[in-house]
């Protein structure tokens, strides 16, 4: 059967899901020089863990073996590799230039205004071998945070991997977020050193973050000793004498002299918040042996990595996950080469994605749905363009990807236009910034892909579909996506809040992590991702929590009652749609809504800003208080509100039906 045909074809396949029977295999030729091949999942299945301890072995220098692969006896806190001693900078770094890959490029860097940097291997570990002398002689040393808030440069790289060299715990905080949410995480991390820029680029104007760390770092009562500042803009900064230095000051002059010194397999390698059901972010904790085998093992099978030939691009910012796994570590430690790209798709036109495709003759390409739908809005045409037949890897990440949006991936970009006979197979990977690593996705020479569904278990991973009861879900049915054995690259706690750990994961069901992800089997035992269940909206690939995002409405004096729901959004996946009831002393106007929505932005960032805030007089609250986002969302979608009868007042609904016709 030829790749391009479907197996089976079903007639109105791309709407929904659940009539989804599109299969692809791979080509004979694509499998035949997979890195990852079928019998893989066997080793796996009768190895246990014991098939990771010989993946730690493979693919990472250990200065000291471990003695013991898995401890799970204080579940579900668990330890890998125990007893194990390694540094992940120098995994990621010295190792290649001792082995003669030092002239291997590591990073291709083009910033939006289209300047270019290259670092081999050897230059990278130069760059970070001197940021790590820096860090120390500003007093940072092992276990202590060091925040990070900085753009898409190679410095961000460079300064992850200079604070794993010396043991010190970094924190990235993304550059969207506000100056308050900054200082929140500055201080339940009790950062010791900010790392920042004076500002980036944005769609061909200058944009600015030193002056939110300022900000964040106005009233007393932080722990944060230097600020060290990178110059990428030169736009002009505030400065704070004694606590303010240049990174061209302490980076340049430091010394290119640097023993990278072993940590524990356990030793904290980062924190990084991410959004739960409750108000505060969590400071999702990582540590190093288990996180950096997992990450580099799936960053090979899945994507097919050949390290000598392949250039990468992930296009995922440091500030979340994605950055970290599949752009700092996993790239890193298996000798990679990938581009990293500072600016926006649309700077300065919409094709520059796929020009910089072109011109690094990009082989693997990762990114989100959301990004490929906005393409898809822009048009075929755009990358029509450019010469895209260097792609034989696709991934996708952060959302369910509709078919639709699969099958322009697969043939606008994967068969540079249909121009190519074989399309480049997409991996739809499912994993979290909890799971630090891919946990259930297609093997590109093994899996017979499927729009729309990520299908199948990394070997060594074992998940299910459970109902309410914790049972497991036989073929053909939904319910909620869960983790039955701890896996390597597992979060190792909430930083600072072991309950909330336990709580929010492990309580829903015995023995079992609970994901928050609605998932449904279909008839092959293929696994469908279908959502957040729990109070997690996912905008653009992103995070965001209803909670969270009332809390910051009812931060404000105008504000009495504040829901907030995630409603479809053909590109973002889903958008913010936010109700409040506003106090007597409010004014019901345009500025209200303005005001509002650049409080939200204030409080958390950009990113959060609701896309709607309707002005209600009621909220629909069940008898024991709890407001029923269900019906808010069908407002919000436009659609007649469901069944309102569990509701403690029956007419509110219609009130606010009548509220928003006016
Ligand atoms: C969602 C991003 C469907 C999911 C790596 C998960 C996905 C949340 C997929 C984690 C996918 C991520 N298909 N849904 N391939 N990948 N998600 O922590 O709801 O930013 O729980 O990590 O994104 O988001 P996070």
């Amino acid at each position: 059967m030829s790749d391009q045909q479907p197996v089976k074809q079903h007639g109105d396949a791309l709407e929904n899901l659940y009539h989804e029977h599109r299969s692809f295999p791979p080509s004979a030729e694509f499998s035949a020089a997979a890195v990852a091949q079928p019998e893989l999942y066997k080793e796996a299945a009768a190895e246990g863990p014991e098939f990771w301890a010989k993946q730690a072995r493979q693919l990472l220098t250990w200065d000291e073996d471990f003695t013991q692969t898995l401890d799970w006896t204080d579940a579900p806190f668990a330890k890998w590799f125990v007893g194990g001693k390694l540094n992940a900078s120098y995994n990621a770094l010295d190792r290649h230039v001792e082995e003669g890959r030092g002239d291997r490029v590591a990073i291709y860097f083009e910033g939006e205004p289209g300047d270019t940097r290259t670092y081999t291997y050897a230059e990278l570990t130069e760059e970070v071998k001197k940021a790590a002398n820096a860090f120390e002689s500003l007093g940072v040393s092992k276990g202590d945070r060091v925040a990070v808030y900085l753009p898409m440069i190679p410095e961000a790289v460079i300064t992850m991997l200079a604070c794993a060299r010396i043991g010190a715990v970094h924190s990235v905080v993304f550059g969207g977020f506000s100056a308050d949410a900054l200082r929140s995480r500055i201080d339940d991390a009790e950062a010791k050193l900010v790392v920042t820029a004076d500002g980036s680029y944005r769609r061909g104007k200058p944009s600015l973050l030193k002056p939110a760390v300022d900000e964040s770092l106005l009233k007393d009562g932080h722990t944060v000793g230097h600020v060290v500042v990178v110059k990428r803009n030169g736009e002009p900064v505030g400065w704070t004498e004694g606590r303010d230095v240049w990174w061209d000051d302490v980076v340049s002059s430091a010394s290119a002299e640097h023993t990278a010194v072993p940590h524990d397999s356990e030793h904290p390698l980062f924190i990084l918040y991410t959004s739960g059901t409750t108000g505060k972010p969590k400071g999702i904790l990582h540590t190093t042996g288990g996180y950096l085998t997992q990450t580099a093992f799936t960053h090979r099978a899945t994507f097919d990595l050949k390290p000598e030939s392949d250039v990468y691009w992930c296009t995922a910012d440091i500030g979340w996950v994605t950055g970290h796994s599949y752009v700092t570590y996993a790239p890193l430690i298996n000798g990679a080469t990938q581009l990293m790209y500072e600016g926006t798709p649309d700077t300065p036109h919409q094709g520059r994605w796929w020009e910089l495709v072109e011109k690094y003759k990009v082989s693997i390409l990762y990114t989100a749905p959301t990004a490929i739908r906005t393409c898809m809005k822009w048009g075929r045409d755009i990358p029509g363009k450019f010469n895209l037949d260097s792609i034989r890897v696709l991934g996708s990440v952060g959302e369910p990807i509709n078919p639709e949006a699969w099958m322009w991936y697969r043939t606008v970009i994967g068969a540079n236009g249909g121009k190519k006979e074989i399309p480049a197979p997409i991996v739809d990977t499912w994993w979290q910034t909890e799971t630090g690593a891919h946990m259930i996705t297609p093997l590109p020479g093994v899996t017979a892909t499927k729009p729309g569904s990520a299908q199948v278990a990394v070997p060594g991973i074992s998940v299910d579909v459970v109902d309410e009861m914790g049972e497991s879900v036989p073929d053909g049915s939904g319910g909620f996506l869960v983790v039955r054995e701890p896996w390597p690259a597992m979060l190792r706690g909430i930083w600072g809040d072991p309950e909330r750990f336990k709580e929010t994961y492990w309580s829903r069901f015995d023995n079992m992590y609970f994901a928050g992800d609605g998932a449904k089997k279909d008839e092959d035992g293929d696994i469908w991702l279908l959502g957040r269940v729990d109070d997690v909206m996912n905008v653009s690939g992103h995070r965001l929590s209803t909670t969270e995002i009332e809390s910051a409405l009812v931060s404000h004096p105008s504000v009495a009652e504040a829901a907030v729901v995630g409603a479809t959004d053909e590109t973002t996946g889903e958008a913010v749609v936010a109700f409040v009831i506003l106090r007597g002393s409010a004014k019901d106007d345009d500025d209200i809504v303005t005001t509002l929505r650049n409080h939200v932005g204030k409080e958390i960032g950009p990113i959060a800003k609701p896309r709607h805030i309707l002005v209600v007089p009621e909220l629909p609250k069940t008898r024991s208080g709890k407001i029923m986002r269900r019906l808010l969302k069908d407002v919000a979608e436009g659609r007649e509100p469901g069944d309102s009868s569990t509701l403690a007042d029956n007419t509110v609904m219609s009130q606010i039906a009548e509220s928003l016709r006016k």
